[in-house]
């Protein structure tokens, strides 16, 4: 199909007044309205803060997998300038971890972990995860007794917490700082974090670096049979000298922590809200449990929690007809090509059956170093769920926290019929 070029006719306030929509509660309830509209104005759209949304799925896919594309690293945060966001102390923090990272030192970060959620390490993380379930799923029941229950806070916000927190070996004690410390270090990944916002990323960014670089040091004075332990002895290896070995493992710990929580409690909130919505659907998957997979799958495809990736031209080009110079950002709205027509059929429609790509995970050489936990995750959640509480619904609307980049269910209110 030939590929839709930018209309020059786009109106720069329609884009703007869009993305105001988008970015409310009530937008992120549904933004796939939001997401044809922008589909309808072209594969490459100009962003009015400079740079280009891409909404086609085959293009973000392509600019994914394409080594002429690279990711806002430390060179080009610079560049942009002090008083830019990219000069912000949380900005230039993550410009030091793996997603920040191009060329020969992303691939030497990237190999010292390896497959960190391998066959070997999976089955060990099963155990323990199935445990988590049974007992966020006892609490949810007791609740439910009374009434009405948040799925968010019982289950969802906790059971990833739980698991990156015990794969790391953290003290439980510090999960519910470390989890709203999460929550506001994000909007340093927000596609237009306000300065309030900004101050709020820096200010949890500022206790993370504190806080891992102690757990560091904590594991090189008393190592483990733990990763941050593991990743040290790899980086002894690599670096000759001990504080930047400590360096790379906490830039690790640290991304690592960041990465998990809030889009895993995310995928299992908007799987429970668009499960409980088509019940035939989950009727379906209650007799063909072997299906549980696919309908993560098409989970992480129909809402992904992380909705925009970026990337930076690293020299003149064009992607669909469209002139990019050299060091412009493309958002790569990867929710709306999630839906795009063009690649996925009826995408608008929910179906677990479905069994199709999607880029929630990104692709390419960023492609998600956690997926399999996040899955793994997911689908013990939903067999626990399915066993446990067939007579679940919904009992309010869902309440999203107005953003664009990274979605969030802040409540979602069940009850048992
Ligand atoms: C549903 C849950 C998750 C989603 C939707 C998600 C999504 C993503 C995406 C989109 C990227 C790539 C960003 C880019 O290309 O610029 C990424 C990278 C990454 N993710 Fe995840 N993630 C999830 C869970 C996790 C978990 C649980 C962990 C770790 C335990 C994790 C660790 C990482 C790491 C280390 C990277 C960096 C990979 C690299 O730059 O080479 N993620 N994730």
């Amino acid at each position: 199909m030939e590929p839709a070029l930018a209309s020059p006719t786009i109106d720069r306030r329609a884009v703007v007044s869009l993305f105001s929509r988008l970015r409310t509660a009530s937008g992120q309830a549904n933004p796939l309205p939001f997401y044809a509209e922008l589909r309808s104005m072209g594969d490459v759209v100009p962003a009015p803060w400079g740079g280009y949304l891409i909404t086609s799925y085959g293009l973000c896919d392509q600019v994914l997998r394409d080594r002429a594309w690279q990711v806002p690293d430390s060179g080009w945060r610079a560049r942009q300038g002090d008083g830019t966001r990219w000069g912000a102390r949380s900005s230039r923090e993550m410009s030091r971890t793996m997603p920040a990272l191009n060329g020969m030192q992303h691939t030497r970060v990237r190999r010292s972990v390896g497959n960190m959620f391998d066959r070997n390490t999976l089955p060990v993380l099963r155990v323990s995860i199935e445990k988590t379930v049974e007992k966020l799923l006892d609490r949810l029941t007791g609740e439910l007794r009374d009434g009405e229950a948040d799925f968010s806070s019982i289950v969802s916000e906790e059971l990833p917490m739980s698991a990156i927190g015990g794969w790391l070996q953290l003290p439980p004690a510090d999960y519910p700082l470390l989890r709203s410390l999460a929550h506001d270090q994000v909007f340093t990944q927000e596609l237009l974090p306000s300065a309030s916002q900004l101050a709020r990323s820096d200010a949890a960014t500022e206790q993370l670096e504190a806080y891992f670089r102690r757990l560091v040091q904590e594991r090189r004075r008393a190592p483990g049979d733990d990763p941050v332990s593991a990743w040290l002895r790899t980086w002894d290896g690599l670096e000759s000298d001990q504080e930047a070995a400590d360096e790379a493992v906490y830039l690790l710990a640290l991304l690592v922590f960041l990465a998990a929580p809030e889009t895993t409690a995310t995928l299992l909130s908007t799987m429970v809200w668009l499960l409980l919505e088509h019940p035939l659907q989950l009727g379906w998957l209650r007799a063909h449990p072997q299906h549980i997979p696919d309908a993560v799958e098409e989970v992480l495809r129909y809402d992904s929690p992380n909705q925009v990736i970026s990337r930076i031209a690293t020299a003149d080009t064009t992607l669909a007809g469209v002139p990019i110079e050299k060091d412009r950002m493309v958002h790569l709205m990867v929710g709306a090509a999630n839906h795009d027509p063009a690649h996925h059929l009826d995408p608008h429609i929910f179906d677990v059956r479905r069994k199709a790509s999607h880029l929630s995970f990104s692709g390419g050489i960023h492609y998600c170093l956690g997926a399999q936990l996040a899955r793994l995750e997911a689908t013990t959640l939903l067999t626990g769920l399915l066993r446990r509480l067939p007579g679940l619904r919904v009992s309010a609307a869902p309440v999203w926290a107005p953003r664009v980049g990274f979605r969030r269910i802040m409540e979602l209110r069940v009850a048992r019929s």
